[in-house]
């Protein structure tokens, strides 16, 4: 029997650990990884480029339309954004307006095209709304969960922060974020609690799962 491609959601807080555990998948798996995170960053980056209003939602999406997304060969694959970096994505400028930016339907429904085809041939995704919206029937759905102090703990280590500061940062994003996208496991979706879990058995409980559910009935 032929099935359609393998598509992965995984949706969480900021700091649950999404990234490292989507990353780890798709290289064991051997799919492409898209970080859908980096595309409304990338828009969050132009935006501030282009001195653009984050209320401006039809400026938004010409800068959107100018955004170019690719998979970086690797292993494994990786979503990349033409013409920015880490740094600039990962600042504190943008995370100070990116869920900003990320607020206006029109920008989303046109982030979620773009994502959707990204899946298309399989992939691990990952985002805030990647199961409930984007991906809706994905073979499997993992949503993280990890505590305040945990997620403010791993995002300073990250971003080489004070855990104070990531913290706050993070629950003000989340606050923002929630009025958009409220997080909460998609229909269907398994939970893993990655504050009790190392990066290793986080991994291997998501492989699990993974085997579990696309095992041929
Ligand atoms: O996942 P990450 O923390 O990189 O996402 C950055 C921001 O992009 C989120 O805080 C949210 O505002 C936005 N986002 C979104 N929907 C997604 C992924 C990210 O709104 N699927």
């Amino acid at each position: 029997m032929s099935r359609s491609p393998l598509v992965i959601a995984i949706d969480g807080a900021a700091g649950s650990g999404k990234s490292t555990l989507a990353r780890g998948l798709a290289g064991a798996l051997g799919m492409p990884y898209v970080n859908t995170g980096l595309m409304y960053r990338a828009l969050a980056a132009s935006a501030r480029r282009a001195n653009a209003s984050v209320d401006d939602e039809g400026a938004l999406l010409d800068l959107a339309r100018g955004l170019r997304f690719h998979l970086r060969a690797g292993e494994p694959p990786e979503l990349e954004v033409e013409g920015y970096d880490t740094a600039e994505l990962t600042s504190p400028e943008v995370e100070s307006t990116v869920s900003a930016v990320a607020r206006h339907p029109v920008v989303r429904r046109w982030m979620c095209d773009r994502q959707r085809a990204l899946g298309r041939s399989g992939a691990v995704v990952e985002g805030r709304d990647i199961a409930t919206v984007v991906f809706p029937n994905a073979d499997v759905k993992l949503f993280l969960r990890a505590d305040p102090e945990e997620r403010a703990a791993r995002r300073a280590d990250e971003r080489m922060r004070s855990a104070d500061d990531a913290g706050d940062a993070i629950q003000a994003r989340d606050a923002r974020d929630d009025r958009t996208t409220p997080l909460e496991p998609a229909p269907g979706a398994i939970v893993i609690d990655t504050g009790k879990l190392g990066i290793a058995e986080t991994l291997r409980e998501a492989l699990r799962i993974v085997e579990e559910r696309t095992a041929p009935r």
